[in-house]
């Protein structure tokens, strides 16, 4: 087993890494997780208050005592990452990645310099990638999909049309959507985790099974030409 954990929000949202916040929430993790050693601890969301290298320091703090073993940034850009990575080394960085949100692109070749892996989150666009999303009529008045520019209705439509071309694409392969969205990320690079939310088991069946799914050069052309820049509204969803 692999336990990996974030600090850096508050109970309410807000960013919070001051190194006494750190120390409070991974001690806390230890507790909770009933374990002495956390196998990759990352910061959730860069704090503006406090300086990534006091942030890394503390955590560093506690790769020293031996209880966690890597080090991880999440939703950081480049600067972060070389100003981290200059204090301790960064095993991994978790941003938003998928066919509807390419902008992280642009970090691969930091990542690659600086030897750090990976990891993928919503990589299936929130679900809108696997083609069982609704126009936000459907949804709750507080549903955190209303703040999202892909289901903006200036867009939806549009990303409605780019999701049924790759779904008739996925079903040429003999995949699902959400396995065609896995199965890109697995083929983009070899360091990339893709990390799929889903509450339903047979869905998680079915995300796992995309790694059996090997998409060649000329099926990531295909996809790029039908999805050229990502989701219409931006990469952030
Ligand atoms: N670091 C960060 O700041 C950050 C931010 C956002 C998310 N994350 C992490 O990223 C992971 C996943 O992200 P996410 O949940 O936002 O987005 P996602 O994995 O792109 O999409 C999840 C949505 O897709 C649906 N889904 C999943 N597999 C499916 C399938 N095979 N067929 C049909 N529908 C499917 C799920 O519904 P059901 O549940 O009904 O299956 C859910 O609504 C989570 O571990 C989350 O904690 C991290």
């Amino acid at each position: 087993m692999t336990i990996a954990t974030k600090f850096g929000f508050t109970q309410t949202w807000g960013t919070d890494s001051r190194p006494e916040h750190i120390r409070e929430v991974v001690d806390d993790s230890l507790r909770n997780l009933n374990t002495d050693t956390i196998d990759l601890l990352y910061q959730h969301m860069p704090d503006p208050n406090v300086p990534i290298e006091d942030v890394v320091g503390t955590m560093k703090e506690f790769v020293d005592a031996g209880k966690v073993k890597y080090l991880g940034l999440s939703n950081a850009d480049e600067d972060t990452i070389r100003r981290a990575h200059a204090v301790h080394p960064i095993s991994a960085l978790q941003n938003q990645y998928s066919i509807f949100a390419l902008d992280t692109e642009s970090l691969f070749p930091v990542l690659e310099e600086l030897g750090i892996g990976f990891v993928a989150y919503s990589p299936i666009a929130r679900g809108f990638l696997s083609g069982g999303v609704k126009s936000i009529d459907h949804y709750a008045p507080d549903d955190f999909r209303r703040q999202l520019a892909w289901w903006k209705p200036e867009n939806f439509d549009a990303n409605a049309a780019i999701v049924a071309e790759l779904a008739k694409f996925a079903e040429s392969k003999g995949a699902t959507l959400s396995q065609l969205a896995l199965a890109w990320l697995l083929a983009k690079k070899d360091y990339i985790i893709p990390i799929p939310g889903s509450r339903n088991l047979d869905r998680v069946a079915e995300n796992v099974a995309a790694a059996d799914l090997t998409l060649t050069a000329v099926d990531l052309a295909r996809i790029a030409e039908v999805a050229p820049e990502g989701g219409i509204g931006g990469s952030q969803g």
